[in-house]
Parts: C-alpha cells; sequence; structure tokens
C-alpha cells in the first residue's frame, strides 16, 4: 500500500513532488523518496515521514521526478527498501503500487544474469527487467516488455536519466493522469494533483502511458487508446485541515454537508418519493452488499433496511471472505460499497460477481476509481474528499445511501415511507445540533482513554454502529474495543465486565429499547460503568446508567445516524486524550489495495 505521483514539465519537480507527496501520506507514511532527472538520475530517499525526507533534498533544477510514500509490505521500514528503486547502472528509477507475485523468481532470474539487488523489496525487480529490455530512448517499450512479465498488481512510474518523458502503466492498482499546462502529473490519486490541476484521465488496467510536459500517449495491447478528460468536483482546500486539529475531527464535522450532499436531487420535493438514477434488476431476489472495514459496517445497515423497508431479501458478506461464502450462489444483484473504490478485497469479489453473471452496484465516494469501471453502474455518496485514515464522512454519506436504496424500492406502507423520507430531509440538520454537543461528548472521551479495554453495544439496526464505534477506537486510540449485540453478552463477553470494562450502550427509544435496559441493569450489577447514548427526552435511562449522552430523538430507524456520530467523537476524544497521532494510525492505511 503506497503513494506514487510523477512530474514533469516547467516547474522545479522536488517541491512539486514533495507537496504531492504529503498529499498522498494517507496512502503509507512509514519511508519515502522521490527520483529526478536530468542528465543523470538523483534519487533521495528517507525512512518516515515527507517532511524528513524533505530536510535531505538538496536543491536542484530538474524539471522531472517521481517519488513514493510507502507502507511496508516487501521487507521492513529501511532506506534501502524506500522506492524509488533503480537499475544497476542508476539509470532508471520506478516507483511501484501493487504486490508483485512472482518476483522471488524473477529476482532469481535476474541476479543469475548478473543483476544486483540492494533491497528486500518486489518492487526492485522492475528496474532490473527495464534494463534489461532498454534500448536508449525507447523506455515505453521496454517498460511494456517488462511488464508482460509479471504476476500481480502494479501501478508504476518509471524515468530514465536524460528522458523527456515519463512512462506510467497499471494493472489493478489506481492511476490519474493529470493535465496542466505545459506539465503533466501522473499519481496514485487525484488529491496528489489537485494544488496545480483538476483536468485528469484515468488509465485503465493494461495501459501503458508516455507523459511528456506538453502530450500524453496512451496504449493498451500495442494499440493507441484515448481516454476522457474528466474535471475532478473536489477543490485543493477540500484537502486541507481549515483551522481543525486533525482532518478526522474537520471531516466529523463535514457530515450535516456530506448528507446533504448524498440527498440532494435524489429526493422528489412535491410527492416524497426516492429516485436513483442507476441501472438495477426490477426485482432482484436476492441482494448481497459486499465491503470491507466501515464500509462492511455500513453493508450491515444496509442488509437490515432493505429486508426492512424494501421487503427484499439482502445479505452483507466481508469481501475478503467473499468467495468462501459463494454468496452468487442465489444472489441477482451484488452491490460493493468502498469510499475509495479501490480496496482490493472489494473489487475481487465484485470481479466473482460479475463472473457469475450478477448485476453490480459500486457505492463509492471516489470518481473514476477502479470500482466505477468495474460495476454496471455506480451510485456516488458524494462526500468530498476523505483524508483522514479513519472512515467519518464516508461512512455516513454510505449509510445515507443505504437509506435511499432501499427507499427507492418504494414497497413499505406509503405514509411511514414519506415519514421517513421527510424526517432524512432533516438529519442535515439533527447532525449540526448534535455536534453543538462536542465539549459534551469529548469530556467521556477523555473518561474512557483512562481504560484500556472498552465494550460498544447495541441491539439491532445500531448495533453496526457498535461496531464501527469499536472499530474506530481500535484504529485510532490503539485501545482494545469490542462490540457486542447486547443481547449476546450473557453468551460469554460478561465473563469480562467489572470496573475496569466500561461500555458505551446505544439505546435509542425503538423496539429494543426495554430489553436494552435490561441488558444495562445486568451491566451495572457486573460492576462496569455505563455511557448511555440515548434519545433527548429520555429520562429513564438516567436511573439505570451513570453518564447519558442525549442525541436528537429521530424516528427509531434513522438512529444510527446519529449515533454514528457519538461514537466519532468518543473514539476521537480518547485517542485525543492519549495523545495519539489521529489521522495516521499506526501499520493502517486509507487504501488498501493488496489482497
Ligand atoms: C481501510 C481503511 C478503513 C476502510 C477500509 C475499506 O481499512 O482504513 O477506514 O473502511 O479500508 O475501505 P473502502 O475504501 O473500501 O471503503
Amino acid at each position: 500500500m503506497c503513494g506514487i505521483v510523477g512530474y514533469i514539465g516547467h516547474r522545479l519537480a522536488q517541491p512539486v513532488l514533495l507537496n504531492s507527496l504529503g498529499k498522498l501520506e494517507y496512502r503509507g507514511y512509514d519511508s519515502c523518496g522521490i527520483a529526478v532527472a536530468e542528465r543523470s538520475l538523483e534519487v533521495t530517499k528517507a525512512v518516515g515521514r515527507v517532511v524528513e525526507l524533505s530536510r535531505l533534498v538538496a536543491k536542484g533544477s530538474a524539471t522531472a521526478g517521481i517519488g513514493h510514500t510507502r507502507w511496508a509490505t516487501h521487507g521492513a521500514v529501511t532506506t534501502a527498501n524506500a522506492h524509488p528503486h533503480i537499475d544497476c547502472r542508476g539509470r532508471i528509477a520506478v516507483v511501484h503500487n501493487g504486490i508483485i507475485e512472482n518476483y522471488l523468481e524473477l529476482r532469481a532470474a535476474l541476479e543469475r544474469d548478473g543483476h544486483r539487488f540492494v533491497s528486500e523489496t518486489d518492487t526492485e525487480v522492475l528496474p532490473h527487467l527495464i534494463e534489461k529490455y532498454y534500448r536508449e530512448g525507447r523506455l515505453e517499450e521496454a517498460v511494456g516488455l517488462a511488464v508482460k512479465c509479471l504476476v500481480g498488481s502494479y501501478a508504476i512510474i518509471v524515468i530514465a536519466a536524460g528522458s523527456k518523458s515519463l512512462v506510467a502503466a497499471r494493472r489493478d492498482s489506481p492511476l490519474v493522469i493529470g493535465l496542466g499546462d505545459r506539465e503533466n502529473f501522473v499519481a496514485s490519486d487525484v488529491s496528489a494533483m489537485l494544488d496545480y490541476t483538476d483536468r485528469v484521465v484515468y488509465l485503465e488496467d493494461g495501459d501503458i502511458c508516455r507523459v511528456t510536459a506538453d502530450d500524453v500517449f496512451i496504449a493498451n495491447s500495442g494499440t493507441t487508446v484515448s481516454r476522457k478528460v474528466q474535471v475532478v468536483p473536489w477543490t485543493a482546500e477540500q484537502v486541507q485541515k481549515g483551522g481543525y486539529e486533525h482532518f478526522m475531527l474537520k471531516e466529523i464535522h463535514e457530515q450535516p454537508k456530506a448528507v446533504s450532499e448524498t440527498l440532494a436531487g435524489r429526493i422528489s420535493v412535491i410527492e416524497p418519493a426516492v429516485t436513483l438514477d442507476i441501472e438495477a434488476p426490477a426485482n432482484p431476489r436476492n441482494i448481497v452488499l459486499t465491503a470491507c472495514g466501515s464500509s462492511y459496517h455500513a453493508a450491515l445497515i444496509g442488509e437490515l433496511l432493505l429486508t426492512r423497508l424494501a421487503r427484499v431479501r439482502a445479505r452483507a458478506v466481508i469481501a475478503s471472505e467473499f468467495e468462501q461464502v459463494e454468496p452468487t450462489l442465489d444472489s441477482d444483484w451484488v452491490i460493493a460499497i468502498t469510499q475509495s473504490g479501490e480496496t482490493a478485497d472489494t473489487l475481487r469479489a465484485t470481479k466473482k460477481a460479475r463472473a457469475a453473471g450478477c448485476a453490480t452496484l459500486a457505492v463509492v465516494n471516489v470518481q473514476g476509481s477502479t470500482a466505477t469501471r468495474l460495476c454496471d453502474d455506480t451510485l456516488f455518496v458524494r462526500a468530498g474528499p476523505e483524508v483522514s485514515v479513519a472512515a467519518t464522512k464516508t461512512f455516513i454519506a454510505q449509510v445515507v445511501a443505504m437509506y435511499l436504496l432501499a427507499l427507492s424500492r418504494g414497497t413499505i406502507d406509503r405514509k411511514a415511507e414519506t415519514d421517513l423520507i421527510n424526517e432524512l430531509k432533516l438529519i442535515p440538520a439533527y447532525l449540526s445540533r448534535l455536534l453543538d454537543r462536542e465539549s459534551d461528548i469529548a469530556q467521556h472521551g477523555a473518561y474512557l482513554a483512562r481504560f484500556t479495554d472498552i465494550f460498544f453495544v447495541a441491539r439491532g439496526i445500531n448495533y453496526p454502529v457498535a461496531l464501527e464505534g469499536a472499530l474506530k477506537t481500535k484504529e485510532i486510540s490503539y485501545v482494545h474495543a469490542e462490540a457486542h449485540p447486547a443481547g449476546e453478552l450473557k453468551h460469554g463477553p460478561f465473563a469480562l465486565l467489572g470496573p475496569n470494562m466500561p461500555v458505551v450502550a446505544l439505546a435509542p427509544k425503538d423496539e429494543t429499547y426495554s430489553l436494552m435496559q435490561s441488558s444495562m441493569k445486568e451491566i451495572k450489577a457486573r460492576g462496569s460503568p455505563v455511557i448511555a447514548v440515548v434519545d433527548e427526552g429520555d429520562s429513564d435511562m438516567e436511573q439505570v446508567a451513570d453518564y447519558v449522552i442525549k442525541v436528537p430523538a429521530v424516528q427509531p430507524l434513522l438512529s444510527p445516524i446519529l449515533n454514528t456520530v457519538v461514537v466519532q467523537l468518543i473514539s476521537y476524544y480518547i485517542a485525543k486524550t492519549r495523545g495519539c497521532p489521529i489521522d495516521r494510525p499506526a501499520n493502517l492505511a486509507k487504501s488498501v489495495t493488496v489482497l
């Protein structure tokens, strides 16, 4: 998991590369490096963040170069393993995102031919392979021959000493070209180039591309191809912190806007009804929602909503388990939920679904991402760019997309449907009201920060929110957290209850409320401190819980949206109190493009 970038144009390459790498750090940040080319190549690498690298970079006059920010997969975090990697003569440099599965055999063969390797990475075979095929001035051809030898996934950018172009290629890893005025860019994603351009071209699998300062040439299977130029609907300001201490907090506060955007134009005004402009089977018998991480929790909410509201059989399947579970046996519509649109497990599951003849829909935040091109159609969640590794506004937007999907099937009682849609429209206002109570929730987060273990419990549609709370807490505060359906506690987790195991209980006034009350009494009886998240106006829970957090009372089915904000803020303030690097948690990356 890494971020790669290339620049060629009229500016000095080093500052552009360093700036762009900073924007890609969310993809990996254990080490980084750049190579700039004039008559010779100059390579600088560092263990640590881009700021560390920028201290080492000597001033230069090169106007072309490539860069990489790494999240180690093959080989430890060392300068030698950091990219760019170079060939024996130091004439060719390569940055790579992906995994070359057959690198050991390629490396053995190259070593037999006299190539000397200096790193433990899979990537290093690439500059040597390219060197093997390279004839002066014909870099593109050499890259084409080299990638033919590879098994696995790659997005690569290659530069050669003395060359007036970059060469890029992709298979199963994202790569986008940015078009500027007398300058062009290549990167893993658009955030790396938004400071310079919003005109982009997304490369397809098998594309090999030569980029000069003035032009871009793309070929696939030996034939020249043209790809559509798209305008990115995001601005450079959106990927800055805007006065917040962390991107995560900024993105939590952007949720009212994110929800408004997700809803925009999808609810008719006069007669409230949801209309989605997507290609979908008219009467799907079985729907499978597949996803990873937070997106999987949105899928669990989707499962329940589709079943309850649309009366369609639906099930959520973790994407990395998709093949084992074989959900395609009885499903006709597979919905892949992925904010990035690039998660390798989710893409693999989607390909399996397509191969099995299922219709596919991508629920995605990133325009032009691989999932959007893989699926029959896309429902964009429109949360705007999300920088923090921990998903927040993209998760809320996915959840809202699940309500829209379920309601668009329009099969429940008309009055209930109208009420739900009308209240859904008010959610952005409710979210803003809840966010005004941030300091209250912050106190509870600070209190929880003293514990090493936390339980999140809920029933029904809020159980996925409990899962999300536990995931966020683990991810950013490194505190052990588990989520349980409250009714399951007595089947094992009870053994862990006691004064050192605080419990956050999500207890809106829905049909599970009295059972939640009983569960909480049982928890209290075993000595665990209880923080209950309840509806405004609920005074009963104050008798049961130690602390109470109140959220605007909405229709029970909509409560997950508001409760999500509470668990996000709790996890944020646990992490902040513990002094954790919130936006860049250890060992995690935002977009996981490896299986
Ligand atoms: C990573 C991120 C999670 C995210 C998951 C799925 O693990 O750290 O925050 O939920 O990937 O990502 P996707 O882009 O498919 O939603």
